[in-house]
């Protein structure tokens, strides 16, 4: 079997087939390009997945944190706690309320937040009166974080769980399903070209009751509610007034119909990122690298493929120019958003979360996607074999 060459340049991207292709024309000819029923077929598809029917699509996963943090009441104030390795749109969507940001840092195997460090930061806070208002977990590359001890800390000190399940569409805890939110207000999924299905640019928010949802899917629109949902069946049709401070953060019916046909997918998609993640960890064994556990009990979408060097004598930075001269794609995921201009600005600097700032030198997100094969996993394999005998 000859190397798909072109699909190696991507860490990760999608995989349209004609099913995609036609579910979007068929809407091209359909009388509804915005506000149509593909957007309640994929929210009842992605509810039905998830094990909860309080879905809401939405442009994106950033807009999903925003109205996220925003239907869960966030103040000017407040404070968000959230992992240093993770997108930067994580804190920043609080910061959009006037929040301010604290960081946890990660454990070193499962690279998600690290429930002692927790724990131990949550005494502390107790004691100083400066508890959080809110946790941001981010389930990193589609792994869980220990949801069952970040929940118990939840009671026992009194803050609101939010799940950036970005690259978690499809993973499980312990057989629940991500977004089924057992532990969290609520869980917000991205739809990017390179998550486990795309929408374009797209993402969704799975909340707890009907009156959230409603407010998300108001807040989505302007903040305006219909005469249907006002139960003014009195007032005409052309009635609707605007009760809240709202977005247009819509997704079309093209990117709906895209998702529905996607979704459809999903499963297949994770079995094969699943099985090429196996493939690298066992073809890799012999060399310098460290991989993210993934906690007993859960399943990962395996959104990424992250390896962590762990000799020194080796670069991080040389093994990335070397895989990009052979044309294999791979990516950093993430610088820690602490060290972010921005955020050092904002009093952040090196030296506060030292796993994430350790685990960021030396890591590297090697090509895993559904278009890849077998095959093609063995030629970065060796390409890498020959980076450690080489250098
Ligand atoms: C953890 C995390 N949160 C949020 C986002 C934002 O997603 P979107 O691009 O859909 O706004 C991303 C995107 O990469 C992400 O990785």
């Amino acid at each position: 079997m000859s190397i798909n060459k072109k699909a190696l340049e991507f860490y990760s991207t999608q995989s349209i087939n004609n099913l995609d292709k036609e579910s979007i024309l068929e809407v091209l000819g359909s009388d509804y390009l915005s506000r149509g029923p593909k957007i309640q077929e994929f929210e009842d598809k992605l509810g039905k997945l998830c094990n909860n029917k309080y879905s809401v699509s939405l442009n994106s996963a950033t807009s999903a944190l925003q109205l996220a943090y925003q239907v869960n009441e966030i103040q000017k104030g407040d404070l968000v706690w959230t992992t240093p390795i993770t997108f930067v749109a994580t804190s920043n969507a609080a910061l959009h309320f006037g929040a301010n940001i604290d960081f946890i840092d990660i454990d070193p195997e499962t690279l998600n937040i690290c429930p002692n460090l927790l724990e131990a930061k949550l005494k502390k806070a107790k004691f100083d009166s400066a508890l959080p208002d809110f946790l941001t977990v981010v389930h990193f590359g589609g792994s869980p974080c220990e949801m069952e001890t970040i929940y118990d800390l939840s009671i026992e000190y009194g803050f609101k769980i939010i799940e950036d399940a970005s690259h978690a569409l499809g993973s499980s805890y312990k057989n629940k399903m991500i977004g089924e939110n057992n532990f969290s207000l609520a869980s917000v999924f991205s739809f990017h070209p390179v998550k486990m299905i795309t929408t374009g640019e797209g993402g969704a928010i799975l909340l707890n009751s009907e009156k959230d949802q409603e407010k998300v899917r108001s807040l989505r629109s302007h903040g305006i509610v219909s005469t249907k949902s006002l139960k003014m069946n009195k007032k005409p049709g052309w009635y609707y007034e605007q009760v809240d401070l709202g977005y247009n953060f819509r997704m079309s019916e093209l990117q709906a119909a895209l998702g529905s046909s996607q979704i459809e997918r999903l499963k297949h998609f994770i079995k094969k990122r699943n099985t090429l993640a196996k493939y690298y960890k066992k073809h890799l064994s012999k060399l310098p690298f460290k991989f993210q556990k993934i906690l007993k009990g859960c399943n990962s979408s395996y959104h990424l493929f992250t390896v962590e060097l762990t000799d020194k004598n080796f670069a991080r930075d040389e093994l990335y120019k070397f895989l990009k001269v052979n044309k294999i794609g791979c990516q950093v995921h993430y610088i820690p958003v602490h060290l972010q201009p921005y955020y050092k600005r904002q009093g952040f600097s090196e030296g506060m979360f030292q796993n994430a700032e350790n685990y960021f030198r030396n890591c590297l997100s090697l090509p895993l996607h559904q278009a890849l094969e077998e095959t093609d996993i063995q030629y970065v394999c060796d390409k890498l074999t020959d980076f450690f005998a080489k250098s």
